[in-house]
């Protein structure tokens, strides 16, 4: 079975806006998914509706064969879920937190204590736990928030932006700690963010979205046959690469887009014989930022489906 489907999923809100076009996608048990694209591109949206928070204006949707917009309560009790602005509360400890939402899964006393302990060492809070959420910082909270959704062992765990407002070495941390807990108990992951270097460190499989359109879904492997262009060339020269079509970074260095390794050669006698100094060349393989924009560019100029 299927952890999650999508067939022409599509959601126009009472304003009239299309936060949602036609979205198909299929995911199986155990991936971390990454759903990625910038603010307003329906990852929420999509979320919601895979909980039965929104029913689709169109198509339909699946979480571990049950359709959410006919059996809400039934997804509720298979996922977790992490929204922007998780609810938790200020004047309990964090213990107090994990085993109040325990509670409202009906798990008894005994087990909810035992679950808060081992999850609040997973994510470094053992000591914290004591302490009042009122004291935690942002990147303590997201943590908690994390275990809080962990609390009942669900299937799937929907995590929207998990990591936004924290700093690098927290967002990493955070992170790992999905990673881990979502590898021990097998859970899937469905991680929406706008973030897509973190995601790449932790991702399985992924859908990039643009204003409510999936550009690509699948493993980075099969995002990058997807592309034209199979390896970026990053030069470091005394002026523009003349005659090449090139990019140029931020940090001065020129960047050519090349089909293979076999064009690197001949770029750089192209470059060494129009009279260009060439101080250093290397190639990489595209990152999903660089398989991101050059979706967008591909869809811009009507390349892409
Ligand atoms: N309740 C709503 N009513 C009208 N438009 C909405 C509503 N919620 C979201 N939108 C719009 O739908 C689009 C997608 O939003 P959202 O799913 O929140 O995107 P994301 O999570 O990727 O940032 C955006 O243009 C947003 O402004
Ligand atoms: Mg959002």
């Amino acid at each position: 079975m299927k952890a999650v489907t999508a067939d022409n999923l599509s959601k126009t809100y009472e304003s009239g806006k299309r936060a949602l076009d036609d979205v198909s996608l299929s995911l199986n048990q155990g991936e971390i998914f990454g759903f990625l694209g910038p603010n307003g591109s329906g990852k929420t949206t999509t979320v919601k509706l895979l909980n039965g928070m929104l029913t689709p204006s169109g198509g339909e949707c699946s979480v571990f064969g049950v359709n959410p917009a006919v059996s809400p309560e039934t997804v509720h009790g298979m996922s977790g879920v992490i929204t922007e602005h998780a609810q938790m509360y200020d004047n309990l400890t964090g213990f107090q937190n994990l085993t109040f939402f325990a509670s409202l899964f009906g798990i008894d006393a005994g087990e909810a204590a035992q679950r808060a302990r081992s999850l609040l060492e997973q994510i470094d809070l053992a000591e914290a736990g004591n302490r009042k959420l009122a004291t935690y910082s942002t990147g303590m909270r997201q943590r908690l928030s994390l275990a809080r959704a962990m609390i009942h062992r669900p299937r799937i765990l929907f995590l929207d932006e998990p990591t936004s407002g924290l700093d690098p070495e927290s967002a990493r941390q955070a992170n790992g700690m999905i990673r881990d807990l979502a590898r021990q108990d097998g859970t899937t992951v469905f991680l929406c963010t706008h973030q897509l270097r973190y995601a790449e460190e932790i991702c399985t499989y992924y859908g990039l979205v643009d204003s409510g359109t999936l550009l690509a879904s699948g493993d980075i492997e099969s995002l990058r046959a997807g592309l034209s262009s199979g390896l970026t060339v990053t030069l470091r020269t005394d002026r523009p690469p003349v005659g090449v079509e090139h990019g140029k970074l931020p940090d001065g260095r020129y960047s050519v887009q090349v089909a293979s390794a076999e064009e690197i050669p001949r770029l750089v006698r192209r470059i060494v014989e129009a009279g260009i100094k060439l101080y250093h060349v290397s190639a990489q393989r595209p990152t999903l930022e660089e398989i991101y924009f050059a979706l967008i560019e591909q869809k811009s100029t009507g390349g892409a489906a």
